[in-house]
């Protein structure tokens, strides 16, 4: 396959991720978390769905205060997920599935259990002090800035000593690591070698635009020496290797984005960005006050991100992962309509320019958790959120209606395989409850149904493989102001795809532009195969299809 500068695509560029929360994903031994072997006895089920890479959330030893994002050794296993030999088989049997495995970097901080940080804190002259970032009390003895840590309340704790303070941008638990210091830099760097020589196809970063934090400048994401860093990431561990990097970045703007996977910039291969995520939160409180569902506002995005890194860079595409709610609940509607409403998300995401990331249920249509009270919630943000607001004045089920739309543990009840109790995920107790629609959502049913969401997944995952239209084609997007249709085409040589959804639970007609009224063979659909597209056409409740129109063919 060849892009527009006549150069082979890269191979992430035609691939598919999907991405487990292992705690969640299969139990093997029935302690109620998932774990590796239970990963590797799905590898089966993931290669009929036909993805060509897995993102695992972190896997390695913590004390689990943010569910493994606060690791206390980089090169061990959590033992409540495995050893390093089912580590090793997963790789093998993966790779003997075509699939490659990419594991989550989380080096903005670690846990305060790591070694690095215990020693750091033992004392002020710790060969390890410098690896963390550490402030004297401001003159009243308050913290050194004012800072918040995105779970809440201070980035700041005063440590035991009393005598100086570290920075935190998650949970106390977790400190932030100091990038200006080479030593630290190096050890990384090591330890992500020592990962790639395993075999592994790759990493996912998380919040690796934060890692060139100035706190006494205020700056936390997108410092100034940001790109200088990953730069040398890139020229020290993963450069000289065909993998997949994704940077998660939650700054990143369309600009910034052609730094982190332009063509010529050594950093990585994409970045996952949420402009589109935050168009459904409040300006003033954020996720936990949604906003009505805009579509306009979404097209907006979307079409700016697919233009800015049209020639250049490389968009990742995504609706869910494991911080955010169940893509159908969320932008379809998972009660009238799931399942015609997650394959119109599927399409419209699938056929867009970038690479597609899958999270785990998706492809079965999991929906949000109706958890009613707060001993039901797992998750250290939601448990601190709710502390906060309630201190603020808050009434408990308010916020539990925010927590229901928006919440991280939404994404983190149980994997449903079967009508089994807990949807088959473990035979002992899950760690946190399944959703009790297991009984009817879940993977043996999708599997026995040929009009399943799941088979609509497969099909789009094999699309994206072996059509260069749906890689590399051009964008462009139509009829931006109409409140509940999304319309564009992807354009490569004489092929040209038009894409056509409906994001509401009505009966929708609609005038299409001239320049898109052409018939061709229908690609995929979630109604009846459509071939013709006249002026006026009628779509059904979220209806979402996709003509291939074939210019260069002579009859
Ligand atoms: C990322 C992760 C999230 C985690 C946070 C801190 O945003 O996706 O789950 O809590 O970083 O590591």
């Amino acid at each position: 396959m060849l892009d527009r500068t006549g150069s082979h695509a890269k191979w992430w560029q035609n691939t598919t991720v999907y991405q487990i929360y292992p705690r969640s994903f299969a139990d093997s031994d029935g302690d109620g978390i998932g774990d590796l072997r239970g990963i590797i006895s799905r590898l089966d089920y993931l290669e009929a769905l036909g993805i060509g890479v897995v993102w695992l959330s972190p896997i390695f030893r913590s004390p689990m205060d943010d569910n493994g994002y606060d690791i206390s050794d980089y090169q061990v296993i959590a033992p409540e997920f495995g050893t390093l030999e089912d580590f090793d088989t997963l790789v093998r049997e993966a790779k003997a599935r075509g699939i490659g495995i990419i594991l989550d970097l989380v080096v903005n901080h670690t846990s305060d259990a790591h070694p690095w940080f215990l020693d750091a804190r033992s004392s002020r002259t710790s060969r390890y002090r410098d690896f963390y970032v550490w402030r004297p009390p401001a003159p009243d003895g308050g913290c050194p800035t004012q800072l918040q840590s995105v779970f809440g309340g201070s980035a700041w704790t005063l440590d035991e000593a009393g005598e100086e303070y570290y920075l935190h941008q998650f949970s106390k638990r977790q400190p932030d690591l100091n990038w200006e210091n080479p030593a630290l830099r190096a050890e990384i760097y090591r330890m992500m070698n020592w990962w790639l020589d395993r075999g592994i196809a790759g990493f996912r970063m998380d919040v690796i635009d934060l890692i060139g934090k100035q706190v006494d400048r205020g700056i936390t994401a997108d410092g100034p020496q940001l790109h200088r860093l990953i730069q040398e990431m890139n020229r020290e561990t993963f450069g000289r290797r065909d993998v997949l990097t994704v940077g998660e970045a939650w700054s990143a703007t369309p600009s910034s984005a052609l730094l982190y996977s332009g063509r010529d910039r050594n950093e990585l291969s994409m970045v996952f960005q949420f402009e589109h995520v935050s168009q459904q939160w409040d300006e003033m409180r954020g996720k936990w006050k949604p906003k009505p569902f805009d579509l306009v506002a979404l097209k907006r995005v979307l079409n700016r991100w697919q233009t800015a890194l049209a020639d250049d860079g490389w968009n990742s595409l995504f609706w869910g992962n494991h911080d955010l709610p169940r893509a159908v609940s969320q932008y379809g509607d998972d009660k009238g309509f799931r399942v015609e409403s997650a394959k119109m998300l599927a399409t419209v995401l699938h056929l867009m320019k970038g690479t597609p990331f899958v999270y785990q249920g998706e492809e079965i249509g999991m929906t949000n958790v109706p958890f009613t009270s707060i001993e039901q919630f797992r998750d250290i943000e939601t448990l601190n959120m709710h502390r906060l607001h309630l201190e603020a004045g808050l009434a408990s089920a308010d916020f539990i209606r925010g927590a229901n739309a928006n919440g991280r543990d939404n994404a983190r009840t149980p994997m449903q395989w079967s009508a089994a109790p807990h949807g088959g995920f473990t035979t002992g107790t899950p760690w946190i409850e399944a959703n009790a629609n297991h009984a009817t959502i879940n993977v043996e049913a999708s599997l026995a149904d040929e009009t399943s969401i799941w088979s609509h997944y497969r099909k789009l995952v094999a699309l994206r493989k072996s059509s260069p239209v749906v890689v590399l084609g051009r964008y462009r997007s139509y009829l931006a102001e109409h409140k509940s249709c999304l319309v564009y085409s992807r354009t490569l040589g004489a092929q040209r795809i038009i894409v056509v959804a409906n994001f509401s639970p009505m009966l929708t007609t609609v005038d299409l532009p001239e320049e898109i009224r052409t018939e061709g063979e229908s690609l995929i659909s979630n109604y009846d195969p459509v071939l013709r597209l006249g002026k006026a056409i009628s779509l059904k409740p979220f209806e979402a299809f996709a003509v291939l129109e074939n210019k260069g063919r002579t009859v």
